[in-house]
């Protein structure tokens, strides 16, 4: 899903990656590292690999939280290991669709938002690296946000976002059918008005059963990592 931007895709993608290299000096040998989904995150893999060959990150594992990261990871030659190996994270290097002035994000575009969450909340320090054309006032301003369902609640949930506002639309694959995630569930993208209060929306959908997930992220950032046209700053 595309956030709309400022900047052209030649600057956002220089951006992903300033903001990607700046997360991945943060790690040290010996650290347990979860690692998120999309395309900034991924781009801490290569400095990663690198670190990693120089001999900087001895004893240094990866967790990642998507079939796709874990894919880069190996391809790369960084180690990787599954939660039970590590169930403290050192820290946890990810991206966002949209973050606000208190650093709360909607994540979820790529799709992996329950196990980004997972291994967010599993990590000491949750890192989110982002351009600056993820920045906004109020979340919700200029990316839906991605609720993820049981197949079997899909009906009965689909009704409880419309009544609360979320104006739910199914995520599809190209040959139109639902896009289905790494655990079978299906994703409605809600387009909400900007988001007055992100933490009651967030725990209203918590307290649904059939909702297996959702893409706010309140109050779980150690550490926004921003890259934008004046360089990169931290946002803590
Ligand atoms: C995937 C995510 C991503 O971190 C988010 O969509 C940002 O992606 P990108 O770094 O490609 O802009 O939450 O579920």
């Amino acid at each position: 899903m595309d956030t709309p931007s400022t900047f052209s895709p030649e600057e956002t993608a220089g951006f992903k990656r300033a903001a990607a290299a700046h997360a991945a000096a943060m790690v040290e040998p010996g650290m347990a590292v979860g690692m998120g989904h999309g395309s900034t995150a991924v781009a801490a893999v290569p400095v990663l690999a690198e670190r990693a060959a120089r001999g900087e990150l001895p004893g240094t594992y990866f967790v990642p939280a998507a079939h796709f990261m874990a894919e880069a990871l190996r391809r790369a030659g960084l180690p990787v290991a599954g939660l039970d190996d590590a169930p403290v994270l050192d820290i946890t290097i990810d991206g966002a669709d949209e973050i606000d002035p208190a650093g709360n994000c909607i994540k979820g575009g790529g799709g992996a938002l329950l196990y980004e969450k997972i291994v967010g909340q599993a990590a000491q320090r949750l890192v989110i690296v982002a351009d600056a054309g993820k920045l906004s006032p109020r979340l919700c301003s200029r990316h839906a946000l991605p609720v993820e369902i049981t197949p079997f609640a899909l009906a009965s949930e689909l009704r409880f976002l419309r009544r609360i506002g979320g104006n739910p639309s199914l995520r599809q694959r190209p040959d139109g059918d639902p896009m289905r995630t790494e655990r079978g569930n299906v994703i409605a993208d809600c387009a909400f008005a900007p988001l007055p209060d992100p933490a009651a929306l967030a725990t209203s959908l918590d307290a649904r059963a059939g909702v297996a997930g959702h893409g706010l992220f309140v109050g779980l950032a150690s550490c926004i990592v921003v890259a934008g046209p004046d360089g990169v700053r931290e946002l803590e």
